[in-house]
């Protein structure tokens, strides 16, 4: 083996390779393939019931797969003949429920992964608990803390044994909307001070979009597209993850030589696919001028403070969704428009499908 490849090897901390598992006739993870890089904090983001859960449980030793491999930095931990037990893997866990042992105290239940050296120290788990902020409450039992401190608390515990991999499971779920916000920013700065390659689990694309390094989208047992969260938003690699995450216009239409031909005109392209396409822009690029001889009509106005989700009818039929930040600007229901799309749309092949070659970003 090369240097090079020695230091691709270095780099990546999580590798899956066309893992699949079934649970008798159900399918729960068909080809799964995922690639996480030391030091990163990925979102698998998925709605439920598509593998999300049995994915961390592949990595982490809990399950076996049926075919595939994982490897956890340069060791290859499950494949053909090989299984390490999950206590050999050097994998953390964090589940949705926070799993304290509840006759144990903080200290101890911080301490529970360590070896009975490092146990009767005290050092370690001292150490774990500072970092997550909670080493005044080390004497207290679990059932006096908030969630969000029991929640702090099982973090800590899977820190305490230097894993280089930490698995979240939805570990914000069970914890009120601000409490949730406010631990998501937290957890990610621990993590990033313990220097720990982390992938969670969640089915909340704000949670993804804002806390995740890369997010990988898994739909129907599969990993569909895996990027960084600007890179899915802007240029989803299909329809499916286009509806996914985030709203979405399509619209049909004829490509050539970079541009795009449909109902709104010739429309420059992000990417250079021919002939009969399925164009895609987000309600934010459509622009709406109030014009009486405009070729759409307002016919619904969602108003959500921040933002306004505006549907405009075309005299051809179809329906367009505008978002409009701040203010309204005058446009009310009823009220006639002109349309802009104010950036290059996106274009899969007709039928669905990915698209070739995506230009880099601005
Ligand atoms: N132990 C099991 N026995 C049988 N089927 C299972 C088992 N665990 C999971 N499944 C099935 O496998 C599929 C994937 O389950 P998994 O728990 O990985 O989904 P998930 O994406 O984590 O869902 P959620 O968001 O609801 O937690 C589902 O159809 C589920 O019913
Ligand atoms: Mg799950």
């Amino acid at each position: 083996m090369t240097d090079i490849d020695n230091n691709q090897k270095q780099r990546t901390a999580i590798e899956c390779v066309g893992l699949c598992k079934r649970y008798g006739d159900i399918p729960a993870v068909c080809g799964a393939d995922l690639s996480v890089s030391e030091g990163r904090f990925l979102a698998l983001l998925g709605p439920s019931g598509c593998g999300k859960t049995t994915v961390l449980r592949l990595i982490a030793g809990l399950e076996v797969p049926d075919r595939g491999e994982v490897r956890v930095g340069a060791q290859t931990v499950a494949g053909p003949g090989i299984n390490v037990p999950p206590e050999e893997r050097k994998v953390g866990m964090v589940f949705q429920e926070y799993a304290l042992f509840p006759h144990l105290n903080i200290e101890d239940n911080a301490a529970y992964g360590l070896s009975a050296y490092e146990r009767s120290q005290g050092k370690r788990a001292h150490e774990v608990l500072s970092l997550v902020g909670l080493e005044g409450v080390k004497d207290r039992m679990p059932h006096e803390l908030s969630g969000g401190q029991q929640q702090r608390v099982a973090l800590a515990r899977a820190l305490a044994p230097r894993p280089d991999v930490i698995l979240l499971d939805e570990p914000f779920s069970n914890l009120d909307a601000g409490m949730r916000v406010r631990l998501r920013a937290e957890v990610r700065r621990i993590l990033r001070k313990a220097q720990v390659t982390a992938v969670f689990v969640t089915h909340d694309q704000e949670e993804a979009l804002s806390l995740a390094d890369e997010i990988a989208v898994m739909i129907d047992n599969r990993i569909v597209q895996t990027d960084t969260p600007e890179r899915l938003y802007r240029r989803p690699e299909s329809h499916m993850v286009a509806t996914f995450l985030g709203d979405a216009n399509f619209l049909p239409g004829r490509a050539r030589n970079g541009a795009v031909e449909c109902e709104l005109g010739t429309l420059p392209m992000a990417q250079g696919t021919e002939g009969d396409v399925e164009i895609m822009f987000r309600p934010e690029d459509l622009v709406l001028t109030s014009d009486e001889k405009g070729p759409g009509v307002i016919i619904e106005r969602e108003y959500f403070g921040h933002d306004q989700l505006l549907r405009v009818r075309m005299d051809s039929n179809t329906i367009l969704k505008s978002r409009l930040v701040g203010c309204c600007r005058g446009l009310r229901e009823g009220e006639r428009v002109r349309v802009k799309v104010d950036s290059p749309v996106i274009a899969y092949p007709s039928p669905y499908g990915c698209p070739a070659e995506v230009s880099p970003l601005e």
